[in-house]
């Protein structure tokens, strides 16, 4: 039997790993600038962790975790971060070093999805957490700086952000109950799914993809009419917010997220130029006040977002691939070889990128290599100019050839990469 990846399970071959690695240092440097340090948790976590903080009647919890038991512990791979990070907030006390805590994370997430474009089993997530601050300042400051990251600093058009409030946990129950008084007597228009979620969790009725749940969704009430006096104040709040960051969003009360944690704010950020079909929500995030004293910890409120890279990569425009080496160096004979790399190894001490050819052979083909791998010199190194005490120099894209001393090759080959179109660059002879 071929074996092969597992099912919605991908490999980042190194080609496509360069536009990973631009988009995790983006996402890096932009949330550093939002004082934000990173926070590195197990991919395994107990199971009732996620159990009790994502919902038992959620669909990542009912039937899209990887769990399993080892040495008697119940263990799961992490759907998600949020959960995990809320869990070491509390175990160190993080909130009696500092009032406010501001975290970000990126790895690897595992759900048993159906797997469809944008949609895997082993996805990754960049994703932030702040503790201990109650907004609604920081729920507009984080929708502006998600905001200003996928437009302006990756250049991806057409997004649109949506946002409703769910209040806090009280509002939520009420909300439960208006909707299964509302789903009642219509209960057998809806999916078969839904029927099942009218009595668990009627809220997740809103979020189902089925056209028939929609459909039947499309007069429930809303919960915006819900929301307490505070309730309501905070979302005026985070609204007058963004307006004055100028970020536009759309109030959407059906916005409800797949995931039970949620008081208060809670946001998307969708792609509206359906590459990604159903999979169009790149950012999903909100406000969870109630998580760390549910783990065990003081009243801290929390809120937070994840983000899909692959969804994300998705609609990055395209940028140019791998990283060329500077310099190719060819000993063209086996007593040269020690000295290539010697002259190798020198250049990545000045922070030359450098690549040695080891398969011996004809120049030519090492030379066909260089190009190939758009180096910008090639370093000819053989015997005959090793006994003169120097090595040859060929600018790969001028074609023009030099030699220099083999004991300043480094030095002149280093100044010129810091500086490509300097005066050093392409003299010579032919
Ligand atoms: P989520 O909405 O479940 O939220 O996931 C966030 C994002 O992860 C989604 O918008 C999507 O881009 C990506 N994503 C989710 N599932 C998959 C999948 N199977 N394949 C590819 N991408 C996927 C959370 O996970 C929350 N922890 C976010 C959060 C942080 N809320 C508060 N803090």
């Amino acid at each position: 039997m071929e074996l092969r990846a597992v099912k919605g399970m991908n490999d980042i071959l190194p080609d496509e790993a360069v536009r990973w690695q631009r988009l995790e240092a983006a996402f890096r440097e932009h949330v550093r600038l939002h004082g934000y340090d990173e926070v590195r948790t197990p991919i395994l976590e107990s199971t009732a962790l996620f159990q009790r903080q994502i919902g038992e009647t959620t669909d990542v919890v009912e039937k899209e975790m990887y769990s399993f038991e080892r040495h008697g512990d119940a263990l799961t791979v992490r759907p998600e971060g949020t959960a995990g990070a809320a869990r070491a907030y509390v175990e160190h006390k993080v909130h009696t070093k500092e009032p406010v805590s501001r975290w970000y994370y990126l790895g690897p997430m595992f759900r048993g999805e159906r797997p469809a474009k944008g949609r895997y089993r082993q996805f990754y997530q960049a994703g932030c957490e702040v503790y201990g601050d109650p907004g609604p300042l920081a729920d507009a400051e984080m929708i502006d700086m998600i905001f200003s990251l996928l437009t302006t600093r990756l250049g991806i058009a057409n997004i649109e952000v949506r946002l409703n409030s769910l209040g806090a946990s009280g509002t939520r129950q009420r909300y439960a109950a208006a909707l299964k008084q509302f789903f009642d007597p219509i209960k057998d228009k809806l999916s078969e799914d839904s029927q099942r979620r009218l009595d668990k969790n009627p809220l997740r009725i809103l979020d189902s993809k089925a056209p028939r749940d929609r459909e039947a969704a499309q007069a429930a009430p809303s919960i915006l009419e819900l929301l307490d006096e505070t309730d309501s104040a905070h979302f005026a709040g985070v609204k007058k917010h963004l307006d004055a960051l100028g970020v536009r969003y759309v109030v959407d009360p059906t916005l409800v997220r797949g995931l039970d944690y949620y008081t208060r704010t809670l946001f998307e950020f969708v792609t509206t130029t359906g590459e990604l079909g159903a999979q169009s929500t790149v950012v999903g995030g909100g406000r969870y006040d109630n998580m760390v004293e549910g783990l065990g910890g003081p009243s801290v409120p929390a809120i937070g977002f994840a983000m899909g890279i692959e969804r994300l990569l998705t609609l990055m425009p395209d940028a140019s691939g791998r990283e060329a080496p500077f310099c190719y160096v060819a000993p063209l004979s086996e007593p040269c070889a020690s000295t290539a790399l010697v002259l190798g190894r020198d250049l990545r001490r000045l922070g030359v990128r450098v690549e040695v050819d080891g398969r011996g052979g004809k120049l030519k083909a090492m030379l066909r290599r260089a190009d190939a791998l758009g180096a910008k010199v090639c370093a000819i190194v053989c015997e005959g100019e090793l006994e003169r005490g120097v090595v040859a120099i060929k600018n790969l894209a001028a074609h023009a050839q030099e030699e220099v001393p083999l004991a300043d090759a480094a030095r002149i080959l280093a100044e010129r990469a810091a500086n490509p179109s300097g005066s050093g660059d392409a003299r010579g002879t032919h």
